[in-house]
């Protein structure tokens, strides 16, 4: 089962920060998961809120901001003082540093209203052909059917995830029709038997976002192919999975 850090390593840097690229390169991951969305100028940046205001010293929507001014915020100090400086990394920025450090990007496609979609996945692709990147170093997700339909036609030859909380029942239409490659779901409410139908179906299965290891000890088990979490530390000093070497 793999480790995936959750916006970084939100327990150990600012989430969304290229510091927090360098927490999962020092923690000896392959994978980090970061939330996407578009500046008022159409630039990807690398913010999970819908605002600013929780993460950076700045006040306002994410989507109401230029790119200049966005990266002027310290997007580092509200986490810990000895982070102040990280700005809003651009998508752009982000990829080439996780190429650098060979971190494979699950690249959350974030849309606080429908009608985004369309722009957004435009505005990523551009990003993705300025690469190169190789196919298998990056993984689309997200809870927006439309976000990951679009991403079928424009960016083929990278997978795609369907992010759920609960499985639905539909789940093997809704996986289908944009071509997914893995189903993302919310750990809390995985049953044994979504688990076992889902592989059975042939898909890899993710969860987001259990920070406690002892939560989550049968599912390696129940074949949960990876975990999305804050705190992977703990994972590794558990020695996880349950039952390997550590
Ligand atoms: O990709 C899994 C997880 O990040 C989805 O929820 O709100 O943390 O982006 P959220
Ligand atoms: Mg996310």
């Amino acid at each position: 089962m793999m480790l995936c850090g959750h916006r970084g390593v939100a327990s150990l840097a600012p989430e969304n920060t290229l510091a927090g690229m360098r927490k999962v390169r020092e923690l000896g991951l392959d994978w980090v998961e970061i939330d996407v969305q578009l500046t008022r100028d159409g630039t990807p940046v690398v913010i999970h809120d819908q605002t600013v205001n929780r993460c950076t010293n700045g006040r306002g929507k994410v989507g109401d901001h230029e790119l200049e001014r966005l990266q002027q915020l310290d997007a580092g100090s509200w986490f810990d003082k000895a982070f102040k400086g990280e700005s809003i990394p651009t998508l752009g920025q982000l990829l080439l540093l996780c190429r650098e450090l060979a971190i494979n990007v699950n690249i959350e496609l974030k849309t606080y209203h429908e009608d985004e979609a369309d722009l957004l996945c435009h505005r990523v692709s551009q990003v993705i052909d300025a690469g190169p990147f190789s196919t298998d170093s990056l993984l689309f997700s997200s809870f927006n059917p439309a976000c990951l339909m679009l991403m079928k036609q424009l960016q083929p030859d990278l997978r795609r995830g369907l992010l759920v909380e609960r499985i639905p029942g539909n789940w093997p239409q809704l996986m289908a029709e944009p071509g997914c490659y893995s189903l993302h779901c919310n750990f809390r409410y995985l049953t044994r038997a979504q688990a076992r139908a889902v592989k059975q179906a042939g898909y890899p299965l993710y969860c987001y976002t259990p920070n406690k290891p002892d939560k989550v000890k049968h599912f390696a088990d129940w074949g949960v192919d990876m975990l999305i979490t804050d705190r992977p530390q703990d994972y590794l000093a558990a020695g996880w999975p349950p039952g390997s070497p550590a």
